[in-house]
Order: structure tokens, then C-alpha cells, then sequence
């Protein structure tokens, strides 16, 4: 990634809805990134592979932020430690493949 960072650009932030995701975003428009894509979980699982790489190709983000996971609080995690860890890897997995595709 080269800096500073064109501001036009399409950026993409997964997970926006969330508490990491909806501050990214304020900053990002603090900062004046005009080009800020999202798409709601209820629109596009993330753990979908084949729907991850057909929005990324279609939008094609130069830059792309992370956001995004399955969160639980230590009780939900300790009793379903496969299932979040499986849910996390999927979306990272599909984002990271997908986003180095475009
Ligand atoms: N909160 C903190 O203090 C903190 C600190 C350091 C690191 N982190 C890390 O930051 C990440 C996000 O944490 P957070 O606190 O912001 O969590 P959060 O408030 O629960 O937000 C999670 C976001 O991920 C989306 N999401 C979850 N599963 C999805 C799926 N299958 N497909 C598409 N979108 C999905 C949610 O969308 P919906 O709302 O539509 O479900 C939401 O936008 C986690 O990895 C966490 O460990 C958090």
C-alpha cells in the first residue's frame, strides 16, 4: 500500500455496522475518503465465498479494512470456541482470497 492514500479510491470496510466498523467509517470521513463502500451482513455473508468474490469483483476496492467477525462474549466463545474460530477464518479467508484477486 502506497501512502498517502488516494481519497477518491473505492475503500471498502467490512463490518461497518459493528462497533470496530462504524469507527473506522466516522474516521474515514473525517478524513475525507469520499469513495466508502459497505454492504450489510444481511445482503452479503461474508462466510459466503462464492458472494464475497463476485461483490469484491464487482466493486473492486483499492483498499479494504477488515472489520467484520463473530463476536461473542467469553462465555460464548468458551462454549462454542469451533464455531467462532471457523465463522472468523471463513470471512478472513473469503476477504483476504477475494480482495487479492481484484
Ligand atoms: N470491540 C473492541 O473493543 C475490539 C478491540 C480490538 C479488536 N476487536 C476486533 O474487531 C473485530 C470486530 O469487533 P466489534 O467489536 O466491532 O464486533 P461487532 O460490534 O459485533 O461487529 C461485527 C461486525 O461484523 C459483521 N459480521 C459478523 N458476521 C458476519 C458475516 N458472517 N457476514 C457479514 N458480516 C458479518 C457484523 O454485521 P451485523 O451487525 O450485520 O451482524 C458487524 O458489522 C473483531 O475481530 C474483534 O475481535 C474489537
Amino acid at each position: 500500500m502506497k501512502f498517502p492514500l488516494d481519497k477518491g479510491a473505492p475503500f471498502y470496510v467490512a463490518g461497518h455496522t459493528g462497533m470496530v466498523g462504524s469507527a473506522i467509517i466516522a474516521e474515514l470521513k473525517k478524513q475525507c475518503f469520499k469513495n466508502l463502500i459497505t454492504i450489510p451482513s444481511s445482503e452479503l455473508d461474508l462466510r459466503n465465498r462464492d458472494g464475497v468474490f463476485g461483490f469484491l469483483g464487482t466493486v473492486k476496492p483499492k483498499y479494504a479494512i477488515v472489520a467484520a467477525a463473530k463476536v461473542g462474549g467469553i462465555l460464548a466463545n468458551d462454549t462454542y470456541p469451533a464455531n467462532f474460530l471457523s465463522d472468523n477464518l471463513q470471512i478472513q479467508v473469503n476477504l483476504m482470497d477475494a480482495a487479492s484477486s481484484v
